[in-house]
């Protein structure tokens, strides 16, 4: 068995390797002045068990195509079995045709994937179908998704010595915060149509879901003098951590920290949460300079199970 690396993962992919005690492979990798992705294996890889990490953000294109390339070269060179360990998936997201006509780009990336032997992927809190953690069919392709909750609250315990209650920011977090704490806590929206101002429950107007103005976060838990941490799967566009964080802190907390698996950081939210809260944490699924935890003990769990 071996690692090969993307260059969106060596350091996670060298980490694995170690803990793991195999051999890792720095595949070379670079982009042609035309923009182009060249890819080559150094190594034997020929009746060997193959793991590819490499995390999709940032150049999602980029990077899924120098994955696929991997792969696919791995297979020509004869490897036995490939596995993907991909932190964070792209176009996982889009999942689901929300319009007629719309591309089903999670799918498609499952036809790349299949097409150059990729037999078994594993991923972390991947925003698919908000299936939650465990064993998922990625069309066609066995997908194991792992969450990195209770490694992010059991860094901030040890980190930070502090009491702390743990919340979601809206609803799409529940599953991930029910496995890592037991418990079912998050802060929902008040969503009004921008056409008669009604709360999206009243309104008769029956616009697009999507076209709801979201106005207030809504809480019915007391934050007041309490440590409170704020954990998701993923920080983007930085809007959703951003509006919790403040309406916490404006209810009382003590302090509020901000945790979540994939640190996107889109556009300034890393400045504006850095401000905003007393701590920022995310994982190193994807680099950035609050990725303080690895995720490289959860994946070598569930590879030493397969
Ligand atoms: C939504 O259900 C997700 O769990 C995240 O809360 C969301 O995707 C974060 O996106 P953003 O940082 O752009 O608000």
């Amino acid at each position: 068995m071996l690692v090969l690396n993307g260059s969106n993962s060596t350091s996670l992919g060298e980490k694995i390797a170690i803990e793991l005690g195999i051999k890792f492979e720095n595949v070379t990798t670079r982009i042609f002045p035309d923009g182009e992705t060249y890819v080559r294996i150094n190594t034997d890889v020929n009746e060997r068990d193959a793991i590819i990490v490499q995390t999709m953000f940032p150049n999602q294109n980029n990077s899924l195509m120098e994955f696929l390339l991997i792969a696919d070269v791995a297979k020509d060179l004869g490897a036995r079995t490939i596995i993907g360990v991909i932190p964070y998936l792209a176009y996982s997201r889009q999942d689901r045709k929300f319009q007629p006509g719309e591309a089903l780009s999670a799918k498609t990336v499952a036809t790349l994937m299949k097409s150059v032997g990729i037999e078994k992927l594993i991923t972390v809190d991947t925003h698919y179908q908000h299936k939650g953690h465990g064993e998922f069919d990625f069309f066609g392709i066995k997908c194991l998704n792992v969450s990195a909750g209770r490694l992010l609250l059991d860094y901030i315990k040890e980190k930070l010595d502090l009491d702390f209650m743990t919340i979601g920011p809206d609803l799409g977090s529940s599953e991930m915060i029910k496995y890592a704490t037991g418990e079912e806590m998050f802060l929902t929206k008040e969503k009004r149509c921008p056409i008669c101002g009604k709360l999206a429950q009243e309104c008769e107007c029956k616009i697009k879901k999507k076209k709801y103005e979201i106005t207030e976060i809504e809480s019915k838990y007391n934050f007041q003098g309490k440590n409170v941490v704020i954990l998701d799967d993923i920080i983007a566009s930085g809007g959703t951590m951003i509006k919790a964080a403040k309406k916490i802190k404006s209810e009382g907390a003590k302090k509020v920290i901000a945790a979540a698996t994939h640190g996107l950081f889109m556009k300034d939210s890393l400045i504006q949460l850095k401000e905003i809260t007393d701590y920022l944490i995310v994982t190193d699924s994807i680099m950035t300079p609050v990725s303080n935890v690895s995720v490289a003990p959860l994946i070598v769990e569930v590879l030493k199970k397969s």
